[in-house]
């Protein structure tokens, strides 16, 4: 096959798709801004692999961006769906579907004592401080550099230049006053996080953290860190809002907070809650929650919230990783694939680590540290990582097409097709040295 015929067509869809759509993408990464090159159109997916309009069949490590731990079209979530179609998909009314799934994640995690349904993980997030800002009667809200907590106004932000945790808007069309009632601490300084409570404490309504930051790389907080933030939280009067859009039922059933056993105040969570379909929910104490329209003065509401496919096949999903224990299954594969291809680029001398939770790994250039603030993150990495991207997608492996992004293993990537990619990614690597 020479290249051309491997993404001609592709080729062709975007020369179509950048005329009409913006970047020809409906979603930033999509348009492989961060690696160069061409995007892939893909037509169909199954398991662990997505073929291409030009009928190229990849091994997937993205996975829609996390919300697939059972893979594509998991015949068990594809039945539901099926049910679902069958049945009704839109209702804008009461329905039962919704409710399953609700009791089904109420009575599990315990610190979901009450929860509502909408449509995406910005809309979770904005939701949920919203509720935290009514709750507190406070406007500031403290995030940290790196975390990504969805595109609403409020959180396109970056650390400012001046004062300790001031922000700046980091999107055109954000305006500085709606910036500044967000601050930016970096992760893993907790003199820098005591400061800005020092400084702000008493306006501050509610700390939003990703506990496993996932969206700028995979940088693994310490323990410490951790508590740290939420007891300076507690004792400044400031929510603690966990965002689990990546790491909710993901690297446990109840995510981060299960593994490190805090109880937030609200928690936002999106992704695999909707196994693959528009699905993300903001939920907490029952006390903060029924601050929500239409029992309190919160308004918040979506023609779409719930829709019952969606509600279904988070239900099917779900219920599925319960069943087979998925986390189990899903940690050892993962780790006895990131073991193997760490080893072996260690042992060649090759430019490149992979850090890993649970089924999230990143591959990146080599360093001496662990990786815990974007700072620490090789100047080259971006670079490096879009010469092995196109050697991997050469190859027929589709990693996240971002030096920033994770890659997510699901319970389709059989042992057979993990071997196959680490080879893969492993020649590579290879071919990507400077
Ligand atoms: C931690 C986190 N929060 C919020 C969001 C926003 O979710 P969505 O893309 O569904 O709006 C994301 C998306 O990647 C995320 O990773």
């Amino acid at each position: 096959m020479t290249p051309e015929s491997k993404t001609g067509l592709s080729t062709e869809y975007f020369d179509r798709a950048v005329r009409i759509t913006p970047g020809g993408v409906h979603s930033p990464v999509r348009a492989f801004k961060g690696v160069g090159g061409t995007p892939i159109f893909f037509r169909s997916a199954q398991g662990g692999t997505m073929t291409s309009v030009d009928g190229r069949e990849y091994i997937d490590f993205c996975q829609s961006f996390g919300p697939l731990i059972l893979g594509h079209r998991d015949p068990d979530v594809s039945e539901a769906v099926r049910e679902a179609i069958d049945t009704a998909w839109s209702f804008g009314a009461c329905e039962p579907y919704s409710l399953e799934l609700a009791e089904w994640i109420t009575s599990r995690l315990p610190w979901v004592e009450m929860l509502r349904f909408v449509s995406s993980g910005t809309e979770a997030v904005m939701s949920a401080l919203r509720v935290a800002r009514a709750a507190t009667n406070r406007n500031r809200i403290l995030k940290f550099e790196g975390c990504y907590h969805g595109h609403s106004d409020s959180l396109l932000v970056k650390a400012g230049s001046g004062l300790a945790g001031e922000a700046a808007s980091s999107s055109a069309g954000v305006s500085n006053q709606v910036a500044s009632d967000t601050l930016v601490a970096p992760l893993d300084d907790e003199n820098a996080v005591r400061e800005v409570f020092n400084r702000h404490g008493k306006e501050i309504a509610a700390v939003i953290l990703e506990p496993l930051p996932a969206n700028y790389g995979l940088l693994i907080q310490r323990r410490e860190f951790i508590d740290e933030v939420i007891k300076l939280a507690r004792a400044n009067g400031a929510l603690v809002v966990f965002d689990e859009v990546i790491s909710g039922f993901r690297v446990a059933l109840g995510g981060m907070a299960e593994v490190l056993g805090i109880r937030p105040d609200l928690v936002t969570y999106g992704k695999v809650i909707g196994g693959g379909f528009p699905v993300a929910a903001y939920g907490g104490r029952k006390d903060l929650m029924e601050l929500v329209a239409p029992v309190g003065p919160v308004y918040q509401a979506g023609t779409l919230s719930a829709n019952p496919v969606g509600m279904r096949a988070g239900l099917a999903t779900l219920q599925k990783v319960e069943r087979v224990n998925a986390y189990a299954h899903l940690e050892e594969r993962t780790a006895n694939f990131c073991d193997e291809l760490k080893a072996r680029l260690k042992e060649q001398g090759l430019p490149f680590r992979v850090t890993l939770t649970a089924s999230i790994f990143w591959l990146h250039s080599t360093t001496d540290q662990p990786m815990r603030r974007i700072q620490q993150i090789p100047s080259q990495n971006a670079d490096a990582f879009a010469k092995i991207f196109h050697a991997a997608l050469d190859r027929g492996i589709y990693l996240s097409p971002s030096g920033y992004e994770v890659n997510f293993v699901s319970l389709a990537h059989s042992d057979e097709l993990l071997e196959r990619a680490g080879k893969a990614i492993l020649e590579a690597a290879a071919l990507a040295v400077p």
